[in-house]
């Protein structure tokens, strides 16, 4: 049975910090009804698609370089989409400290990103589509066994819900459905990172789960049949969730920001429920 731990209040994160970490981990999902982000009067304006670059998906704001990428718009606009992006790293990182404080110093930040754009009004192949029941993999970002664990808030200025699907089917049962389909370590790992088409070299986990990612996406059957639960987050709410064990589909909405963290599975209270762990006992071979 899938996990929504619900949290209201000013001190909703510290309050739910006893049983947040064995929620997510276990595969379920926080959510904060009334925690708003709050942006500021020159952020506003931001809120349009307009500001895409056609080519993204996303605006993103990489937190090594610093560089915000995605946006076609004048440097003004620019530094705002940097401040606003920055802000909402920080105030996610806040926010997990208080939530996990299990976590304390193992969590890396990695993008953050703002989704302008109407989910419904994109046009993607079976694969690219996040409307379809997935598991997150990084196809040119190796991620060598670390969880990928994210923070997700509608800013959505006319009170537009976001909609999304959650399976709910555990991860363990995900791998055993698709075992035979996760092959073996690719040869080209090599290839790929000399060819800058990966940042580092893949290892045997990401290729594994890049093609779960693919197995679950492109399975109509699994897609029509697999037992879900539809879930409504307001305008003005916050969610965390581990996007790489916990099957979800973005239905519907418009202006969701989301900050990316990797950490290390050792950090987990139970590494045993750990991407890593599972699809190597379920492969019976190590990934890394
Ligand atoms: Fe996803």
């Amino acid at each position: 049975m899938f996990e929504i731990l619900e949290l209201r209040g000013p001190v909703a994160a510290k309050a739910g910090s006893n049983r947040a970490a064995s929620v997510l981990e276990a595969g379920g999902l926080v959510l904060f009804p009334d925690m708003a982000f709050a942006l500021e009067a020159d952020e506003r304006p931001l809120l349009d698609p307009a500001i895409s670059n056609g080519k993204s998906k996303n605006v993103s704001l990489d937190p090594i370089t610093g560089r915000v990428g995605g946006a076609d718009v004048d440097a003004e606009a620019q530094a705002a989409l940097g401040r606003m992006l920055t802000r909402f790293a920080d105030y996610a990182e806040t926010l997990l400290g208080e939530l996990t404080p299990h976590y304390a110093g193992a969590l890396q930040r990695r993008r953050t990103s703002f989704r302008p754009g109407a989910i419904e009004n994109r046009a993607l192949s079976p694969r690219k589509d996040d409307r379809r029941l997935h598991t997150d993999a990084f196809p040119s970002n190796p991620v060598h066994g670390r969880r990928i664990l994210r923070v997700f808030a509608n800013v959505n200025p006319t009170g537009e819900d976001r909609i999304w699907e959650v399976g709910e089917e555990d991860f363990q049962t995900l791998a055993v459905r698709y075992r035979d389909r996760l092959g073996s370590p690719s040869r080209s790992a090599w290839l790929m990172e000399r060819l800058g088409l990966t940042k580092g070299r893949r290892s045997g986990y990401d290729d594994a789960m890049l093609r779960l990612h693919d197995a679950a996406k492109l399975d109509d059957g699994f897609q029509k049949s697999a037992p879900k639960r539809r879930i409504v987050f307001p305008a003005g709410c916050m969610w965390v969730v581990y996007t790489d064990s916990v099957l979800h589909a973005a239905l519907a909405g418009q202006h969701a920001l989301e900050q990316t963290f990797l950490m290390p599975p050792e950090a987990m209270e139970t590494v045993a429920l750990s991407p890593l762990r599972v699809l190597e006992q379920v492969g019976g071979r190590t990934l890394l």
